[in-house]
């Protein structure tokens, strides 16, 4: 008889402490046909019972004993340098971490022909003229996005088989992650605290659990090349919290619009952007969900 550890899929998670990290670990430790094995930067698991190894994804050597040592069918990079200000300052940091980093994981990948699923971002694009498709020229216009794009670039340079997600505006019940958007807007409103929020920010908000079903899905088809995998609505920031109000019957007065150039941020945004997601739903049956069955599935999960 076949030992059913011979047709398990063998998956690596990298950066599975982040926001999407963890919850990708939910899932996958959860399906029978899976073996699991997860890294981070910290020591230790967030999530427990989990197969863990610390690794600084910078380091050449460790991703190499870590890829190697594990030999994945599927690398999935959560991992990434996300502080969209602070990346203007830290910059040598934000590239050791979004592109040497990538180039050593995407190295080990290809060396094992291990397939390569990449998250990457509408950042990459300068939000003049979105929503984006896949086949769209990026224009970053942020040193985050910058990075990012070069990530991408490296891993088609690699020769690894790959898949690049481009997502954006993540949100949605990871337990250990710093506050998303989502409850941070739901937090301050029931302090009462007045928020300023952009309305010259347009995007599709992306659900997590939309985002790893799309993930999911490339390890089931092994589909390669690049997928928009971004939430169903288009709407400004603004209105998005509106919602969030609304669904949580909150007091909508407490929101106050502002521009985003009055925020001063380091970084320049990109103002018109979001992702079309038409590819991913044709070839992978994407079905992103509405804004109010997501905040439904939050308010459920996370008791909110
Ligand atoms: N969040 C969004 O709205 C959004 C939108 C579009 C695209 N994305 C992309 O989606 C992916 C996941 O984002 P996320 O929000 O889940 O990010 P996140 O919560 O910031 O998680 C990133 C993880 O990577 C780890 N990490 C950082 N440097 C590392 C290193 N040198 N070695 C190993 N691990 C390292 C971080 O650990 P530490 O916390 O210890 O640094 C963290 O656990 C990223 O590629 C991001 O660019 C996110």
């Amino acid at each position: 008889m076949i030992s059913t550890d011979l047709i398990k899929k063998r998956i690596l998670i990298i950066g599975s402490n982040g926001m999407l990290g963890q919850r990708l670990v939910e899932f996958f430790s959860s399906l029978t046909d899976v073996e699991l094995m997860c890294s981070s930067n910290e020591d230790a698991s967030l999530t427990p019972n989990v197969q863990y190894s610390q690794v600084d994804i910078t380091k050449k050597n460790d991703v190499k004993e870590l890829i190697l040592g594990f030999f994945p069918d599927f690398v999935i990079n959560t991992a990434a340098y996300t502080n969209v200000d602070k990346a203007e300052t830290e910059r040598e940091i934000a590239w050791k971490v979004n592109v040497v980093g990538v180039e050593n994981i995407a190295l080990y990948s290809w060396t094992i022909d291990a397939h390569l699923i990449h998250i990457s971002t509408d950042y990459i694009f300068d939000g003049k003229n979105g929503p984006y498709s896949e086949n769209d020229k990026p224009n970053p216009i942020g040193y985050y996005g910058r990075s990012k794009l070069a990530s991408e670039n490296s891993i088609r340079s690699s020769g690894v088989r790959f898949t690049i997600l481009r997502t954006n505006v993540l949100y949605g019940p990871a337990k250990y992650s710093r506050p998303d958007f989502v409850k941070w807007v739901i937090s301050s409103l029931r302090d009462k605290k007045e928020i300023r929020i952009v309305t010259d920010q347009i995007n599709n908000p992306t659900y997590i659990d939309d985002l790893v079903s799309g993930i999911q899905k490339i390890c089931e088809t092994k589909k390669e090349g690049v997928y928009n995998l971004g939430g169903q609505e288009l709407l400004s920031r603004f209105d998005f919290t509106l919602r969030i109000a609304k669904f949580f019957e909150l007091d909508a007065q407490l929101v106050r619009p502002i521009l985003t150039q009055e925020l001063n941020q380091p970084a320049t945004r990109p103002l018109n952007s979001g992702i079309i997601n038409l590819k991913a739903e044709t070839e992978l049956n994407y079905k992103p969900r509405s804004i109010e069955e997501s905040l439904a599935q939050m308010k459920a999960e996370l008791n909110l």
